[in-house]
């Protein structure tokens, strides 16, 4: 059978291309045009001859690889994208083979029973009730709940949604009163925005919370943002917090926040799609600190907890507010039946759902709790040695200390100049950063993210910046 050679075949190219790319060997990244790619991959030739097996499939998986960027090098800064762990990758692997669209039970009872498993795990992270694994007692007594999604964006829509039925359960049949309003810091990421566009509060109606200099929630100004909601005749579908901000990675007050959506009592929804993954480090879960006194949380493992893209957990504390989010009846899955399982298309606006949890699940197991602390605490801690390396650097300027393992820095001279230095970086290849606007101004960005980056990469990419405004 030509699975097993071939696999084998593919193991042993990605065993090269991991050691190639932790030596850095080859560049971060190399981006050719889409006619280049499509003409060195043969993609019309294998299409029309249905040959991708054994040597062809060998030439074509090499050239694919060559034409990756490679998160497993350490000049790897760019996006908040998990450096994913090969158990996790074989986790994506068995599920991409079986298959088993888990989001009912008898589809696939192995990856629905660690979906659930994993679900708990966070949950009591979040020292959140978890659900009962006997069925028959969800809902008996208060307890949390949560769903795997495809993405973060997806998980903070779907947190939206049940934020909003909860609110006013007569919205799913009927519709959205033009009366609803969120809050939101403007460090929010887009998708909280583009969620409230999608079901129908209207992007609009997004009330911003004013921030600080850094983008961090003012605490004593939210009472303004309340005020605005007021005066408009809005009503309160959430306010969504930051844990972290997707731009300089900074955590907003989250215990503050937690009393003063419970004294007005609004949903409080926290986004935690990267530094949620600090739920698992003793040094800095205090960032979370009230996190338990939030509504519902969003945590991607695929950002900070070394899993393959895609997984994110939707989390809730109240079961009850997801079992009612979605009510539609689909009457050849949701009859009576005897089974043993849950079926997650309740809590889901995907039907068919990939068996997520398998990779999340192998990652953390072949980590280990311990290993994934320690993975946390050195990205977070080298952020900070990064920080103070390059704020006394003359020809720098670091404007907001790090909370997490993102930072903004800036080459002392245009924003133009900036985007050039990018631009040279991704070029040349040894590093791959991104960029963000901060009060009206363009930063480089780093993402620490890499197990493997130390601090002489992060030497070497000052220097390299330096290079490349000087060219
Ligand atoms: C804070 C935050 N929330 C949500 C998202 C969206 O997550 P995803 O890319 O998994 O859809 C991101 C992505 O970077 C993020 O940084």
């Amino acid at each position: 059978m030509s699975f097993i050679k071939d696999g084998k075949n593919i193991i042993s190219h990605l065993d090269t291309y991991y050691n190639e790319s932790v030596q850095k060997e080859k560049k971060v990244i190399k981006q050719l045009t889409i006619d280049a790619l499509h003409e060195k991959l043969n993609l019309s030739l294998h299409l029309e001859n249905g040959d991708l097996t054994a040597e062809k499939l060998d030439a074509f998986v090499k050239t694919y690889l060559d034409n990756t960027t490679r998160l497993h090098h350490p000049g790897y800064f760019a996006h908040q994208v998990g450096v994913p762990h090969s158990t996790g990758a074989l986790g994506s692997f068995i599920d991409g083979f079986t298959n088993n669209a888990m989001a009912i039970y008898e589809m696939g009872p192995a990856a629905a029973a660690i979906e659930f498993f994993m679900i708990n795990y966070l949950l009591k992270k979040i020292e959140w009730e978890p659900m009962p694994t006997d069925i028959k007692k969800r809902l008996t007594f208060d307890h949390g709940a949560g769903v795997l999604t495809h993405g973060g964006s997806i998980a903070n829509l779907t947190a939206l949604l049940t934020a909003r039925n909860h609110m006013d359960n007569s919205i799913r049949e009927e519709g959205n009163s033009s009366d609803l309003a969120i809050l939101v810091p403007d460090t929010s990421h887009y998708s909280v925005a583009k969620a409230a566009g999608i079901i129908g509060i209207g992007e609009n109606n997004v009330i911003r919370l004013e921030t600080d200099a850094n983008g961090r929630v003012i605490i004593s100004k939210i009472s303004n943002a309340f005020q605005t909601a007021v005066n408009k005749g809005k009503r309160i579908v959430t306010l969504v917090a930051n844990a972290c901000s997707t731009g300089t990675g900074l955590y907003d007050p989250i215990d503050e926040i937690a009393d003063i959506c419970k004294e007005k009592g609004v949903w409080f929804h926290v986004d935690g799609a990267h530094g949620g993954a600090a739920l698992f480090s003793d040094k800095y879960k205090p960032y979370l600190k009230g996190i338990l006194k939030a509504d519902s949380m969003i945590i991607d493992a695929h950002k900070m907890l070394r899993t393959p893209t895609i997984c994110a957990a939707l989390l809730v504390k109240n079961a009850a507010t997801l079992d009612h989010t979605f009510e539609h009846t689909a009457s050849y899955l949701f009859h009576d039946k005897k089974q043993p399982g849950f079926d997650f298309i309740g809590q889901a606006i995907e039907c068919t759902k990939a068996g997520l949890g398998l990779k999340f699940y192998m990652t953390v197991a072949a980590i280990g709790e311990k290993g994934i602390e320690a993975y946390i605490d050195h990205t977070f801690d080298l952020t900070r040695q990064a920080y103070e390396y390059i704020r006394t650097q003359p020809d720098f300027d670091v404007p907001v200390t790090p909370e997490s393992n993102i930072l903004c820095f800036r080459f002392n001279a245009s924003d133009a100049v900036q985007i050039m230095i990018r631009d040279y970086l991704i070029e040349k290849g040894d590093f791959y950063i991104s960029s963000t606007e901060l009060n009206e101004k363009r930063y480089l960005r780093i993402v620490i993210i890499n197990p493997e980056t130390k601090m002489n990469d992060i030497k070497a990419l000052i220097a390299s910046i330096r290079n490349a405004a000087a060219n």
